[in-house]
């Protein structure tokens, strides 16, 4: 009796976990893939994540034997057709679970059964999806890492969990750690690999100016393979570029070498969209405004006679600028007063609104404001990997097992 009756409870069981993952903004830029289905890229790749503050994915996995089958909520809108890259997120987390004990060690579920039991996931995002501000990055390091909490997953090799990340979205796997990461490709894994932590290097910030939050036109994945099938520049560029910039960042980032960092981070975002153009037919991310940011920023640094600030685009209009604290409050100023926007954080808003720029350094710019040309101001820094939150955070009904989640109106 007692029997049947736990039987009965763990039927209605509904295990959850809920959690926050970051997104990263590559300084050498991975564009294009070696295995379609592994999702392997042709050249090894580098990036910062930045903290979550504002810029974040969360997601709640939940799993029952009562499940009846895998479903999924983005920004509190069910997803219908799951796709392939999120069924073997799923299946390959869950391949590494381990028996669900009570806190006495005894098995409540074994490996085995848990294997069995379909996962519902809910998540949204803090800011606008797919607008090349790395959402399906910060998306699939959450749910991976979600999943990784829920099914007590034990990695076979250390990095798998990114491994596993990288096959729903190639830079997702940079976001399962925080810091200065790496995506390096070997013969046996494709991975993410830590360089150095976010506390390394402290002074590092990133103004994210968010030139348009509409979905971008062409998505990175159809991109990158049309440039693979068409761009001798990004073969070139795969061949005989990247590894000696991969090198060179490494050791700048290692030695807080700003100079080196920021030249390598301009020159790479440069050479990507040299090769989207290069692609036939050719792909636009940049837009007038874009271009005008970079123009901005090279004026910036010549006036200071030194190098101050870095920006990169993916793919997308949005410019990331990575500078250096104190540089942040007069490079921001700046921004602002070119391109005024809403500012995320209020305290460095308040410094930008006191800070008076010099006049020689607007006279350098030789630029008139553009209202209304950039949405919104992003303040951030490097930050770390994913994090557990509590499960009052979670998007999920303990109850009934659906999303609760609803985006502001
Ligand atoms: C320009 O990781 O979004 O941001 O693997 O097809 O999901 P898929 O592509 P994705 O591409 C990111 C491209 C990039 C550069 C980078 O992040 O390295």
């Amino acid at each position: 009796m007692s029997g049947e009756s736990s039987k009965d409870e763990e039927e209605d069981r509904i295990y959850m976990e809920t959690v926050s993952a970051p997104t990263n903004i590559a300084c050498i830029k991975y564009w294009g893939k070696a295995d379609v289905k592994l999702n392997t890229p042709i050249n090894d790749s580098v990036s910062v994540t930045l903290d979550q503050s504002d810029l974040r994915a969360v997601t709640t996995a939940a799993t029952s034997k009562g499940f009846v089958k895998d479903r999924l909520w983005l920004n509190g809108v069910e997803v219908l057709e799951v796709g392939r890259r999120f069924e073997v997120c799923v299946e390959q987390v869950k391949a590494l679970a381990s028996d669900r004990t009570d806190d006495n060690g005894v098995v409540l579920v074994t490996k085995e059964e848990l294997m069995t039991y379909k996962v519902h996931i809910a998540s949204y995002n803090t800011f606008p999806t797919a607008a090349g501000l790395a959402s399906s990055a910060a998306g699939y390091a959450a749910l991976v890492f979600a999943l990784a909490q829920l099914f007590g997953a034990v990695e076979t090799f250390p990095g798998q969990l990114s491994s596993i990340a990288r096959q729903g979205s190639g830079s997702a796997c940079r976001s399962l750690y925080g810091g200065f990461v790496a995506w390096k490709t070997t013969a046996d894994h494709s991975k993410a690999v830590p360089i150095a932590d976010e506390h390394h290097w402290p002074d590092i910030r990133a103004l994210i100016l968010v030139v348009s939050d509409a979905k971008k036109d062409t998505s990175s994945t159809s991109g990158m393979m049309t440039s693979v099938d068409t761009s001798p520049l990004l073969a070139h560029r795969a061949q005989h570029i990247v590894s000696p910039r991969m090198d060179q960042i490494e050791q700048a980032w290692l030695h807080k070498d700003f100079d080196t960092f920021a030249k390598l981070t301009m020159m790479d975002s440069n050479q990507f969209h040299a090769t989207c153009l290069d692609t036939y037919p050719p792909i636009f991310y940049l837009n007038d405004i874009s271009r005008s940011i970079i123009h901005v920023i090279h004026a910036y640094n010549k006036w200071a006679n030194q190098i101050r600030a870095a920006y990169t685009f993916d793919a997308g209009p949005n410019a990331v600028i990575y500078t250096l604290h104190p540089y942040d409050v007069e490079l921001g100023a700046l921004l602002h007063h070119l391109y005024p926007s809403s500012v995320s954080n209020p305290n460095y808003q308040s410094q930008i609104r006191n800070h008076t720029l010099d006049p020689t350094l607007l006279e350098a710019i030789q630029r008139t404001p553009t209202p209304k040309s950039v949405q919104h101001m992003y303040y951030t820094k490097s930050g770390p990997g994913p994090q557990s939150l509590d499960p009052r955070q979670a998007i999920i009904d303990p109850q009934t097992g659906l999303n609760t989640y609803q985006p502001p109106s």
